[in-house]
């Protein structure tokens, strides 16, 4: 039967009915899939090259483009600068709309050699600009795109099935959080790669959940630079807001008007004389065990009645047909976290519940792929 494959073992029989059509498909999709690298790869050189910025400030009207050749005068420490190796990292993330190509032709061939070709900013490459008004993503790129760190914890995945290893601290001998608090410089990369999420996560977030009114002191945990905090004080003036996070992290934190910056350990307390916690992208970081000691701190600190805000990804039953961002984080942390996974609101509800807390509902969507939730004391 015509692209009918069988193979024979021994009895066993395992006819394939893929049509010739189908397994060229599925080839080409695999091979695409195998290829996926390449293009962070690209991407993480272009900003080291800082290839945006130069894009922005030297190219000129009316195109605003700027050839390989061009570009690369303006990088510097280039011993031996080649122009066409940065053209075919440039042409690779064109396809993807990284940058937008015009083509002047030189010669009355349309050979290679008889065009001259320059490259210009787009809506993707913008975000990569350094002083983006909205956060840049260039520190994200740099830090955790195929960073030294992340790339070195990447070996040891397949040891996470095998070994139940954790993959960065099977790399680095600690977890990230651990090895932050011993590399300083990282712990910098990191907060700076975070930045650019924030100033259009809390907007997002503060125009569909209503859930900070009425609210007198609001604790935000784990909240790193504490701009989550300052956004939701500065719609709610009335609320007092502390963010709290590790001392080491508080200690290098900009000031908000109306946030205090706390430093401590949320697995040996959590800051108190509050009428609601929040929480943004904690839990996923850790085990169950921690967990749940970061859960019952929360529930100390509270009064009664006191509410527990909690904004989070929240893993669907069913698994869609493209990836989406939760299964990115949910990779994100596999490999970088101690045992830190994206939950179920099952999963969730079961923790919350355990700690102490009588209620726990999903309250709605708050943007971006992310729910809002609520427990009560
Ligand atoms: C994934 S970041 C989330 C930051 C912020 N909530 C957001 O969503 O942008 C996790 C935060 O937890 C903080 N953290 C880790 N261990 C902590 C601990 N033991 N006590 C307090 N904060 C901690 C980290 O410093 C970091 O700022």
């Amino acid at each position: 039967m015509e692209g009918v494959v069988e193979k024979a073992r021994g009895d066993d029989v395992h006819v394939l009915s893929d049509s010739e059509e189908v397994d060229g498909n599925a080839r080409e999709a695999i091979l695409d899939l195998s290829l996926g690298w390449q293009v962070p790869a690209a991407l993480r050189v272009i900003v080291q090259l800082n290839v945006p910025h130069i894009l922005a400030t030297h190219a000129t009207a009316p195109n605003w483009c700027m050839s390989a050749q061009e570009i690369l005068q303006h990088v510097s420490d280039a011993p031996r600068p080649n122009a066409v190796n940065l053209e075919r990292l440039l042409r690779l993330l064109t396809c993807k709309a990284v940058f937008a190509e015009h083509i002047e032709r030189v010669a009355s061939d349309d050979d290679n050699a008889g065009v001259v070709r320059r490259f210009a900013l787009t809506p993707m490459s913008r975000v990569l600009l350094p002083d983006h008004p909205r956060g840049t993503f260039r520190g994200m790129i740099l830090h955790m795109t195929l960073g030294p760190e992340y790339a070195a914890a990447l070996q040891h995945l397949g040891a996470s099935v095998l070994n139940s290893d954790q993959p960065f601290a099977k790399a680095h001998g600690i977890n990230q959080f651990d090895y932050m608090q011993a590399h300083p410089e990282f712990l910098t990369e990191f907060q700076n790669a975070f930045r650019a999420f924030t100033p259009r996560f809390a907007t997002t977030m503060l125009s569909k959940y209503q859930g900070f009114e009425g609210l007198h002191t609001l604790v935000d945990v784990g909240g790193s630079s504490g701009m989550i905090l300052s956004h939701i004080v500065q719609k709610y003036p009335h609320i007092r807001g502390i963010n709290f996070d590790l001392p080491e992290v508080v200690a290098e934190n900009p000031s908000f008007p109306g946030v205090e910056h706390v430093g401590g350990d949320m697995f040996e307390s959590v800051p108190g004389g509050c009428d609601a916690i929040f929480m943004k992208g904690i839990l996923h970081d850790w085990d169950d065990e921690h967990c749940l000691r970061v859960l019952q701190n929360c529930y100390a600190a509270l009064p009664n009645g006191g509410k527990l805000i909690m904004i989070d990804l929240i893993m669907p039953v069913e698994t869609p047909s493209n990836i989406n961002y939760i299964f990115q984080i949910d990779f994100n942390m596999l490999f970088h976290c101690a045992n830190g996974r994206e939950r179920s609101k099952a999963e969730l509800n079961a923790l919350i519940k355990q700690a102490g807390f009588a209620t726990f509902d999903v309250v709605g969507d708050a943007g971006l792929g992310y729910s809002a939730m609520e427990a009560f004391k």
